[in-house]
């Protein structure tokens, strides 16, 4: 078998990472769940979530995938104890199982992207614009199509020559484009309106268990944590880094555009609602998330006149970069599994797995009514905290804790003199679980149908 791909870089792999961690989550997601859960309160709540709950999580991705040097399978299994097999390759099968779910309803929406940046540039050049931003069948299959040529082709050319370099080079643009737009948003009416909403926390949200749940749910699917992703990307760093650093690189890195993108949209609201277009419903409530998208902002570059068509193009260019360094991280998970423990090519596990992926985001598409909700909340809700929990166990229990010192050793010889090292191992054991888990209660309510049960 030929030899495993690696990044060339401590910044290759930082981008490449945070590429992963910054997609449609954070420029879509994140904004639009802050302006409906109390503006700021929720940008701090998931700041803190972030910290507290999902690096700990990153971290133990990146060293069992930097230890065991392979794919998910086989780096659950290189952790776990003769009782734990098991479990540990059903975890590792599961995560794929999500990365491929996340790729198939991502790759629609990516698909929808793609397509407002062409239409936006037909009508920069005069031409017609309407099948490309109007709704159909025909131009989801189409550009869903493109989308998965595009990540299956960069997945296909490797570690180092495919996902590294396209990484490289589209984080620069992506984070040059949303600066950009974020000074010219700024400029126009209305505003200043967003911007004080974004900024003046109401906190007597921040109890509210459902913008907890939120923030807990976007701070798992914004560092691509729960499927293995980051678990395959840190199979691919030399043993001389010093993990827990890259890590915080990375977690540091999505919280940052993530903001930066709440700065873009939240004023594009409002600039939008300046000049008409309606956001919020009779009840006061934030129109649902994917008419915001592909309708209030495309009616509020409507409104700009000369300027509106090349901020409509850049804006879901920007989009559509953002989706491709995600989804890229996605298909790798499955991909990294045939090269590695089947010993398929890479170029040829990425068409096969890429298609079928492809296939289900065909039923999806058929099937848009019930099935796309549905997958998205068993992939984002259910699977990434609960394979996430599983994690943390065999990191915090299956683990020898001197062959995971050891493995963080590697890149930082006096590892254990660090506060890291006093306080990860613990906190992945007890108090990672325990909230996530307890989160995940909730979420379903257990609490109540057992109450039911009971009485
Ligand atoms: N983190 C990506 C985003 O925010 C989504 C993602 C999830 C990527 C899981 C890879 C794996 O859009």
């Amino acid at each position: 078998m030929a030899a495993r791909g690696e990044f060339s870089s401590r910044t290759a792999f930082v981008l490449a990472a945070s590429g992963s961690a910054i997609g449609l989550g954070n420029i879509w997601g994140f904004p639009i769940k802050v302006a409906s859960n109390g503006g700021g309160a929720f940008v701090f709540t998931y700041i803190v979530l972030t910290f507290i709950l999902a690096y700990p999580i990153l971290m133990a991705e990146l060293v069992i995938g930097r230890h065991a040097k392979a794919d998910t399978v086989k780096s659950m299994l290189s952790i776990s104890g003769p009782k734990t097999r098991g479990l540990g390759a059903l975890t590792g099968y599961w995560g794929m199982m999500t990365a491929s779910l996340i790729l198939s309803f991502y790759a629609i929406v990516a698909g929808w992207m793609m397509s407002h940046a062409v239409g936006s540039l037909s009508s920069l050049l005069g031409l017609p614009d309407s099948w490309f931003v109007a709704e159909s069948m025909g131009r989801s299959i189409a550009f869903c199509a493109l989308f998965f040529t595009l990540t299956i082709g960069i997945v296909s050319s490797g570690v180092a020559s495919g996902i590294e370099k396209w990484s490289t080079r589209l984080m620069p643009v992506l984070i040059l484009l949303i600066i950009s737009l974020i000074i010219y948003i700024a400029t126009l009416p209305g505003a200043s309106q967003g911007w004080a909403i974004y900024l003046q926390p109401d906190f007597s949200k921040v109890t509210e268990p459902d913008l907890v749940l939120d923030a807990l749910s976007q701070a798992f699917f914004s560092l691509s944590l729960g499927v293995g992703t980051m678990m395959v990307y840190g199979s691919y760093i030399s043993k001389s880094e010093n993990l827990p650093k890259l890590g915080a690189t990375v977690a540091a890195m999505d919280i940052g555009i993530a903001v930066l993108a709440g700065m873009l949209v939240i004023p594009a609201m409002y600039v939008a609602q300046h000049n008409g277009v309606v956001i919020y419903d009779e009840s006061g409530n934030l129109i649902e998330s994917g008419r915001l998208i592909f309708n209030v902002l495309p009616s509020l570059f409507e409104t700009m006149g000369a300027a509106g068509n090349t901020v409509s193009f850049l804006f879901f260019v920007l989009m559509s970069i953002a989706a491709l360094t995600s989804s890229i991280s996605m298909l790798e998970v499955p991909v990294a599994y045939a090269n590695d423990s089947l010993g398929v090519s890479r170029k040829k596990s990425a068409w096969l797995v890429g298609l079928a992926i492809f296939a289900f985001s065909l039923l999806i598409i058929f099937n848009m009514g019930w099935l796309f909700d549905g997958v998205v909340n068993f992939a984002t809700q259910f699977s990434e905290p609960f394979i996430g929990i599983l994690f943390c166990f065999f990191v915090g229990w299956v683990w020898k804790r001197d062959k995971l010192l050891g493995e963080l050793k590697e890149g930082k010889p006096d590892m254990e003199e660090t506060f890291f090292w006093k306080v990860w191992p613990a906190y992945v054991r007890f108090v990672c679980p325990v909230i996530v888990l307890a989160l995940l209660v909730r979420s379903f309510d257990l609490v109540e149908l057992l109450n039911r049960f009971f009485n």
